[in-house]
């Protein structure tokens, strides 16, 4: 579920270099493979974008959202400071009294919530979860900082899992490494009704990008060695959509061609956690990944967090 106003690099280029910020086309291309993104109007939040795509989850699974009995929100930019958007998710889609909350680990948010959901399924806690990731991260960008703000875009993607006898998620793998806390953060916070220090992205991201190609080839060695497979095994490579470089980078070490790697975020930029469940809908959707490959999902973001999954789709 995309937000309507689409932003060419274009777009973008002509409303900044009316704030006198210089970019250009060619240089968000080039560096990052980003050509447009998507930004919520202003009355939308993200439990609107994140109803959308549960909505369409939910139909895909063939059930109804009272079925539902586990509601997880991957997200960084929630509608307030609490309740969870979860529980507004819950009650937009009409339904009440299962667990709902949300989960906060960034762009790796999404790979985060799919391994708390698949935990509480494996334990009888959950039989059916919904697991979403909901950005609005227009809401949270400096238009003053051109080193952030051509990256990201607004957008959620969701999928319902469900237990079952059939081997689904193969094997999770999770990580975080919290001296990196300031590589990556949005530093404000609110108190005494102000918003207290600095409420938009500071991203350090040459440092960013080195660690995301390292840590990226470690999960998915690690996912797939947990698993007793090996990258031949790999149908799909769903990565999280931050930059056309990583991606390649992180196919070129697995020895995968681009051509087993689904890619957005040209047409989206980084949308944080929902880049990932976006990109398995584009896939589903254009008739690529089928029922039965083997989908290997990566994430990696602020905390610093990364991790992946391994699943037979
Ligand atoms: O989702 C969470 C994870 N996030 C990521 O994975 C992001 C990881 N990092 C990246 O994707 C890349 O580091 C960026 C796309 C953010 C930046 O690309 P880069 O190739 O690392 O560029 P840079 O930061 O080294 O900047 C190169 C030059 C600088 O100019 P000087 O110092 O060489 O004169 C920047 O000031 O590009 C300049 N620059 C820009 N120029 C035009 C930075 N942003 C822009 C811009 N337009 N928007």
């Amino acid at each position: 579920m995309l937000p309507p106003r689409r932003l060419s690099n274009a777009d973008l280029v002509a409303e900044l270099a009316a704030d006198g910020v210089e970019t250009s086309d060619d240089w968000i291309v080039e560096r990052t493979g980003i050509r447009a993104r998507h930004f919520v109007d202003a009355g939308t939040v993200a439990s609107d974008l994140a109803v959308g795509a549960a909505r369409q989850a939910i139909e895909a699974a063939g059930c109804g959202a009272e079925d539902i009995d586990l509601i997880i929100v991957a997200t960084s930019t929630p509608d307030m400071v609490f309740p969870s958007t979860a529980c507004i998710v819950q009650q937009k889609l009409g339904i009440a009294g299962c667990p709902a909350f949300d989960l906060q680990a960034v762009c790796s948010g999404f790979i985060y919530a799919l391994t708390v959901a698949d935990s509480m399924i494996r334990s009888g806690t959950a039989r059916r979860a919904l697991v979403i990731g909901a950005e609005v991260f227009s809401r949270i960008l400096d238009f003053k900082d051109r080193g952030t703000c051509v990256l990201f875009g607004d957008g959620a993607g969701a999928v319902v899992l469900e237990a079952s006898d059939e081997p689904g998620l193969l094997a999770t793998d999770l990580h975080a490494d919290g001296r990196h806390v300031g590589l990556l953060c949005v530093p404000g916070m609110v108190a005494g009704g102000q918003v207290l220090g600095d409420p938009f992205i500071k991203m350090d991201g040459q440092a960013v990008f080195k660690l995301a190609v390292g840590v990226l080839e470690q999960s998915a060695r690690a996912v797939l060695a947990k698993a007793g497979r090996t990258e031949a095994d790999i149908d799909w490579l769903i990565p999280h959509q931050a930059n056309i470089r990583i991606m390649q980078a992180t196919a070129r070490k697995l020895k995968l061609g681009m051509d087993k790697v689904i890619v957005t975020v040209g047409e989206h930029g980084n949308t944080s956690a929902a880049s990932i469940p976006l990109a398995l809908h584009q896939g589903v959707r254009d008739g690529r990944v089928k029922r039965g490959d083997t989908l290997l999902l990566e994430g990696v973001g602020g905390g610093f967090t990364w991790g992946a999954v391994l699943l037979d789709f």
